[in-house]
């Protein structure tokens, strides 16, 4: 007989948090983000008995598929992109759930006939009129969606039913700031706030929630994370890949608006926020939005001297040739869109001000790491002398929080060398969640579907947040407008980016660490 051994530090991760019976209709199913994440997420959800028995996905798009299709897209997708292997028993009853539906998004038939078969599913599935509908279409048609949503009577709970209707949104949400409060005028016409999830995969990450946990579940750390002790904060977001078949949208919004708007300044916020007064949706949000106002504006020269734009050239990443930008399909030839952005900024409040945040992300990097680096100030320096240090001068602390990939965290710290002489060095504390939990952690998806299924918004942006992490953004892109147009390519593929970026740093006497 085989004894299965449970890890006894992975008890306790499964709280109970089944969803009511629902119906989820992916606007868009035909795209990649239904196939390689949305369908994978439901499926290891179910595997996992975190869905109910009754429940159906509806694929709403323009393509002419059946039923019969759609599941065998998926099936394949699931295949390719799931976290666990798939079973084939599993996934013939899972299978039977799915749905399509083929229709223009801009045609009322296409919504009277969604909501005769919402009601059909309701009859058969006993899904009790709960509905979610993800927008993943390109942004452009997010606005006549909501429309007729609103039109057909589906943002509501349906007749003599309690259920729920809730959207979720795709990033990215809006251009710029003036776009943004426009889409969440015009879904407030249609849905209340708290119908509303607009989604940044990167608050599903185990990693990054773990930032909250770290900082206020433990007494160490918060009494030093301030400007008394830190001395400044890396936070890096390098990807190896280039545009992977994206030219046609990576053109018209550059790692500004992909990476910084969303994913960079929620991880910058978890980092700096002041601890919520509980931890709901309402409360963490209101921290976050006091955070996101607190950053102190970067407008006219201040940009040129605190932004660094790039975008790569040739070169070899991980041994393979690598194109410039400019060859990539649906690329202009002569692209100004950066593929690169670093930056230096302050947190102009009780807790932070002075200190210096240096936030970097980029395309076709040397390697792919996402991580956060807490610098913190040396003691003084009066017992120790250089000669102490073996490696030539005392380094400082540094707590790492390693967010991907081998997520983890360590502390860097000085110790003395085993020996009869006092030669001190640095070495790291450090925790892996692989060699710790065992197994792989949940998709983001995963943990942001289930969380909108139990109508739980915490790890959402709620429409002031997503307002003013544009009006932070929106100043440096109008700045860009007016400045001359940067020489590019200015970073060679596979390269940690632009030469410029170093100087962001050495000119306050610190470097960029290669993580
Ligand atoms: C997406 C961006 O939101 O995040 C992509 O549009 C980027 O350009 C991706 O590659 C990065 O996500 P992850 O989870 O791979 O770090």
């Amino acid at each position: 007989m085989t004894t299965v051994l449970e890890n006894p530090l992975r008890t306790g991760s499964r709280l109970e948090r089944t969803a009511q019976p629902f119906t989820m209709v992916i606007f868009g199913a035909t795209g990649d983000l239904t196939k390689r994440k949305l369908v994978p997420a439901l499926y290891n959800l179910a595997v996992e008995n975190y869905l109910p028995p009754n429940f159906s996905v509806v694929g709403f798009a323009r393509r002419d598929w059946t039923d019969d299709y759609f599941r065998q897209e998926m099936h394949d997708g699931v295949k390719e992109h799931s976290r666990t292997p798939v079973e084939e028993s599993i996934w013939d009853s899972f299978s039977q759930n799915l749905h399509f539906l083929s229709s223009e998004f801009d045609k009322e038939q296409g919504y009277k006939d969604l909501r005769t078969l919402l009601d059909r599913l309701d009859e058969q599935c006993g899904t009790s009129g709960n509905r979610l509908y993800y927008l993943s279409t390109p942004p452009s048609y997010y606005p006549t969606i909501i429309e007729h949503l609103g039109a057909a009577g589906l943002n509501k709970k349906s007749r003599g039913k309690n259920g729920y209707a809730r959207i979720i949104i795709e990033k990215p949400f809006g251009y710029d700031l003036d776009s943004a409060r426009q889409l969440n005028d015009q879904l407030h016409q249609v849905f209340n706030e708290d119908q509303i999830y607009r989604i940044d995969h990167y608050l599903g990450k185990e990693t990054v929630q773990n930032i909250l946990v770290l900082r206020f579940a433990n007494g160490l750390f918060e009494p030093t994370w301030n400007r008394q002790y830190v001395d400044h904060v890396q936070i890096t977001a390098a990807e190896s890949i280039g545009l992977e078949g994206r030219g046609g949208y990576y053109e018209g919004a550059g790692a500004l608006r992909d990476m910084v708007q969303s994913h960079l300044l929620q991880l910058l916020n978890l980092v700096c926020m002041e601890p919520p007064v509980a931890f709901d949706a309402n409360a963490v949000r209101d921290e976050k939005v006091k955070l996101l106002r607190a950053i102190r504006p970067i407008r006219g020269n201040a940009v040129a001297e605190q932004v660094i734009r790039g975008q790569y050239g040739e070169g070899w990443v991980h041994g393979e040739h690598m194109s410039e930008y400019r060859q990539e399909k649906n690329v202009d030839q002569q692209s100004a869109t950066e593929t690169y952005v670093a930056m230096k900024l302050f947190v102009d409040n009780w807790r932070w001000q002075g200190v210096p945040f240096y936030v970097r992300t980029g395309k076709a990097l040397t390697k792919r790491v996402t991580e956060i680096a807490i610098q913190f100030k040396q003691p003084p320096q009066v017992l120790f002398g250089a000669e102490a240090s073996e490696g030539g001068g005392m380094e400082p602390n540094v707590l790492a929080i390693r967010i991907q990939p081998d997520e983890g965290i360590s502390l860097k710290m000085m110790v003395k060398t085993p020996g009869t002489r006092l030669n001190i060095r640095p070495v790291k504390m450090e925790f892996h969640y692989g060699s710790s939990f065992g197994g792989k952690p949940p998709e983001a998806y995963e943990r942001l579907l289930l969380d909108s299924l139990l109508g739980d918004s915490t790890l959402f942006t709620r429409s002031d947040e997503v307002e003013a992490a544009w009006g932070f953004v929106s100043d440096i892109l109008r700045a860009w407008e007016h400045l001359p147009p940067p020489s590019f390519p200015n970073y060679e593929s596979g390269s940690w980016g632009p030469r410029e970026a170093d100087r962001l740093l050495y000119r306050d006497g610190r470097e960029w660490r290669w993580p």
